[in-house]
C-alpha cells in the first residue's frame, strides 16, 4: 500500500466509512445558523466538511493582518459534534486588498485585456505577490490548524484553472522554454518557425501566445498548454509541500473538472493523495449519467485504480446552465452509487447550505432555501443513513481489460484549429467508443500514452493523434505480445512537436496497423454519408471522416460502396506478432461500431461484469476478501437483472440470488460471497 492509500485509509478510518458532507461556508450566515447547521448535518449523517474555500478576504482582512478566530470557533464546534474538516487553502479568490495594491495579478486575456475583480480564480499563478501572498497563507494555516482534532484533510485552492497571457506568464513560459529546449535553435526547429517566418534570434523575443492577427503557431500553443499546466502544478506542489511539512499524514488534493481541458491531470493525480471530482452532470441531458461513468473511470485510473473522491456534486439544480433543471426523485441517490461503483469512497456536496446571496444563490444545497423539511433534505439524510452502512467497500478496487488512453497532450493537439476540420473534439471522440464498453458493462480502465499495458488484453486509441516514438514503441510490444488494439482515425498523425509524421497517415501507427492513409477526407456536408460493404457480406455507413486508405498486411474488414472513395478500404485488421490491430479509418456507424468492438472483445476474452439490459449499469468493486456487485438502474422503468448466486443486499439485509428486479432509478449493492480478489472484475 502506498503511503497516499495509507493517509486515505487512515481517513476513512476517522470517519468511519465512506465520507460524506460537502463545502460549508460559515462565514456566510450569523452565528446562530452555526448550531442549526451542525445539529442538521449529525442528522444527515456529515461526517465531513470543507471550510475557507473562498475566505481569503476574511482570514487575511489587510495585507499581514490575519483573523482566525471565526475559523477556530467553527472548527471546535465541528469537532465536539463529531464532524471532520477538509480545510481548504483560500487562494482561488485573492482579496480586494490585494487586487488593489497589485492589479497585474488579475489574469490577462489572450486579446491583451483584463479581467475585472468580482468573481474568482482571478490571478496569474506566475504573479510573484500571489505566489509569495498565498504561500504564506497555507504556512499559516498549516502552522495554525496541524495539530487541531477537527482537521482530517487538505483541500488546496479550488478547480485551478485560469490561464493568463501577461507580462509574468510570458517571463515563466521563457524559463519553462529555456529549461525545455535549452538552445533557442532547437526551439525554432520544434515550432517549424521557417513556416510563415516566425524565427526568434533573442530568448527575449519568445512570450506567451496571445490574440495573432490570424491562425498562429500550433507548436507554440501546444508548449503554451504544457506549461500553463505545469506552472499551476507547480504551484500546487509549493502550497502542498509546506502542509506536508506539517500534517505528513493527513490526505492532501485539490478539485479536479469533468472533462477539464486546461490541466494535464495525469500529471497532476501522481502529485495528488486522491484524485478528487466535481461532477455537475445536466439533468437535462438523458445520457449524462454516461459521461459521468466516463469521469468516474478516469479519475479512478489517474491513480492507477485507487479509489477517487467526489469532491462536488448538486443535491438538486445548478446555477450554471442556461436552464437549471431540478434532480428527479431517486436521481441524486442513483448518481451517487453510480460513483461509489465505479470506485469513489467519498459522497460530498457543493454546498452544505444554499446561499441566500451572491452568485450562486439558486445553486441547491443540502439544505435549501426552504430549510430542512424539504424533499431534498430528506433525500440527503436517507442517502447517509444508507453509506453509514456501506464502509467496508471503502479501499476496494475494481479491475479491467480494456483500456482506453485519454491523454492531454493529444486533446490538446487535436483541438488547435488549422486541421482538416475545425469542430474536432476530443472528448467526444473517447466518449464515442467509451460509450460501446458502458453499455456492454465491460469495465475499463483509462491509460495515457506512457503506461504499462500489460494487464490488458485490449487497448482503444480514440483519436490519440499525438504519439512519442516511445509510446508508439509500446504499442507495437504489446500487439506483437498478443494484445488486441483499436485505434480510431486522427491517432498517430503527429510526433511531440506537433509536426506530422510524414509518409502517409497514421504515421506512428502505420507499421502495427498494416494499413496507410494517402489523404484524409473529411465529410462537409450536414448529415453527409457514405455506404460500406463489409466483407462478410453486410452494409454500413459513415458520416464526418473518411480516409483514402490502403493496406500492406493488413484484412479488408469493411470497405467504401458509395462516395468518391467507393471500392477503397475504410476498416482494416492486422496480425502483428501474436496480436491484432483494428484501424477505424472512417466514423463508421454505431450499429456497425459496437459489432465491431463486440468481436475484439470476444477474440480477447472479454465478457460483461453482468448480462443486463441496456441502461443497467454493473460494476463489481472487490478487496479485504470481500466482492461487492452494484447495480444501478439508470432508466425511468424498473429493470430485471439475474444477479446468479448473488449475496446479500447490503441495504436491505435480504440474502437473493437469480433475478430480480430494480426499481427506476434503482440501487443494489450486492455483497457477494467471499471471492478471490484476484478474480474480480474478470466477468465471472
Ligand atoms: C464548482 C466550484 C464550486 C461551485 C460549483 C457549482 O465545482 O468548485 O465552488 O461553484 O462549481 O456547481
Amino acid at each position: 500500500m502506498s503511503t497516499s492509500e495509507h493517509r486515505l485509509k487512515h481517513l476513512h478510518q476517522r470517519l468511519g466509512g465512506i465520507a460524506y458532507g460537502g463545502d460549508y461556508n460559515p462565514e456566510q450566515w450569523p452565528r446562530e445558523v452555526w448550531d442549526e447547521d451542525v445539529r442538521l448535518m449529525k442528522e444527515a449523517g456529515v461526517n465531513l466538511v470543507t471550510l475557507a474555500v473562498f475566505s481569503w478576504s476574511r482570514l487575511e482582512t489587510e495585507d499581514g493582518v490575519y483573523d482566525f478566530g471565526w475559523l477556530d470557533e467553527i472548527m471546535g464546534l465541528l469537532h465536539a459534534n463529531g464532524i471532520g474538516v477538509d480545510l481548504a487553502t483560500p487562494d482561488a479568490v485573492p482579496p480586494a486588498w490585494l487586487i488593489t495594491r497589485h492589479p497585474d495579478i488579475l489574469p490577462v486575456l489572450a486579446d491583451g485585456s483584463t479581467f475585472g475583480f468580482g468573481s474568482r480564480q482571478h490571478f496569474d499563478v506566475s504573479h510573484p505577490v500571489y505566489r509569495e501572498k498565498s504561500l504564506a497563507m497555507a504556512e499559516k494555516m498549516g502552522e495554525r490548524y496541524a495539530a487541531h482534532p477537527a482537521l482530517c484533510m487538505w483541500h488546496v485552492n479550488n478547480e485551478y484553472g485560469p490561464v493568463s497571457y501577461g507580462p509574468h506568464a510570458d517571463r515563466a513560459f521563457r524559463s519553462w522554454l529555456q529549461a525545455k529546449y535549452g538552445d533557442l535553435e532547437n526551439l525554432n526547429r520544434a515550432w517549424s518557425t521557417d513556416v510563415w517566418g516566425q524565427r526568434y534570434s533573442d530568448w527575449s523575443q519568445v512570450n506567451a501566445p496571445a490574440q495573432p492577427r490570424t491562425w498562429s503557431n500550433p507548436s507554440r500553443r501546444l508548449d503554451y498548454h504544457r506549461f500553463t499546466s505545469d506552472s499551476m502544478l507547480e504551484h500546487y506542489k509549493a502550497e502542498r509541500d509546506i502542509l506536508r511539512r506539517y500534517t505528513p499524514d493527513l490526505p492532501i488534493v485539490t478539485n479536479f473538472m469533468r472533462f477539464y481541458k486546461n490541466n494535464d491531470y495525469w500529471a497532476w493525480a501522481a502529485e495528488e493523495d486522491a484524485a478528487a471530482l466535481d461532477i455537475y452532470p445536466d439533468p437535462r441531458e438523458e445520457d449524462a449519467h454516461v459521461a459521468a461513468a466516463l469521469n468516474f473511470d478516469l479519475m479512478r485510473s489517474l491513480r492507477r485504480g485507487q479509489p477517487f473522491l467526489v469532491m462536488e456534486q448538486a443535491t438538486g439544480a445548478v446555477s450554471q446552465w442556461p436552464v437549471n433543471v431540478s434532480k428527479l426523485p431517486g436521481k441524486m441517490r442513483l448518481g451517487s452509487y453510480q460513483a461509489l461503483a465505479q470506485g469513489a469512497d467519498s459522497i460530498l456536496f457543493f454546498q452544505w447550505r444554499q446561499a441566500s446571496g451572491g452568485t450562486e444563490r439558486f445553486h441547491s444545497g443540502m439544505v435549501n432555501h426552504a430549510g430542512p423539511n424539504t424533499r431534498i433534505f430528506r433525500e440527503v439524510c436517507e442517502l447517509g443513513q444508507e453509506l453509514k452502512g456501506l464502509g467496508s467497500i471503502t479501499g476496494t478496487r475494481s479491475s479491467a481489460k480494456v483500456a482506453l488512453v485519454f491523454d492531454w497532450d493529444c486533446w490538446w493537439a487535436l483541438e488547435l484549429g488549422n486541421s482538416p476540420r475545425s469542430d474536432l473534439n476530443y472528448t467526444q471522440e473517447v466518449l464515442r467508443l467509451y460509450r460501446h464498453f458502458f453499455d456492454a458493462n465491460i469495465p475499463v480502465d483509462f491509460v495515457d500514452t506512457k503506461s504499462d499495458l500489460s494487464q490488458y488484453t485490449l487497448v482503444v486509441l480514440p483519436a490519440s493523434y499525438l504519439l512519442t516514438d516511445e509510446s508508439v514503441n509500446r504499442f507495437e510490444d504489446y500487439v506483437a505480445g498478443g494484445g488486441h488494439l483499436v485505434a480510431s482515425y486522427l491517432s498517430g498523425i503527429v510526433d511531440p512537436d506537433n509536426t506530422i509524421r510524414l509518409g502517409g497517415y497514421p504515421g506512428a501507427l502505420r507499421n502495427v496497423l498494416g494499413a496507410w492513409s494517402e489523404e484524409m477526407h473529411p465529410l462537409s456536408g450536414e448529415g453527409e454519408a457514405v455506404k460500406l460493404s463489409t466483407t462478410d457480406g453486410g452494409t454500413a455507413s459513415a458520416d464526418y471522416w473518411t480516409e483514402h486508405l490502403h493496406t500492406t498486411t493488413a484484412d479488408v474488414i469493411a470497405s467504401y460502396a458509395s462516395g468518391r472513395l467507393d471500392g477503397s478500404p475504410a476498416v482494416t485488421r492486422n496480425s502483428f506478432g501474436a496480436g491484432t490491430a483494428l484501424y477505424l479509418s472512417a466514423r463508421v456507424d454505431s450499429t456497425f461500431l459496437a459489432e465491431l468492438l463486440d468481436a475484439e472483445c470476444s477474440a480477447a476474452g472479454i465478457r460483461p461484469e453482468l448480462d443486463a439490459p441496456l441502461g443497467v449499469q454493473a460494476r463489481r468493486r472487490a478487496g479485504n476478501g470481500r466482492s461487492f456487485l452494484l447495480v444501478l438502474n439508470h432508466n425511468d422503468a424498473p429493470a430485471r437483472v439475474d444477479v446468479k448466486s448473488g449475496g446479500r443486499d447490503r441495504l436491505t439485509g435480504a440474502d437473493i440470488t437469480g433475478t430480480v428486479e430494480l426499481a427506476a432509478n434503482g440501487v443494489l449493492v450486492l455483497e457477494e460471497k467471499p471471492i478471490n480478489d484476484a478474480t474480480a472484475g474478470t466477468g465471472r
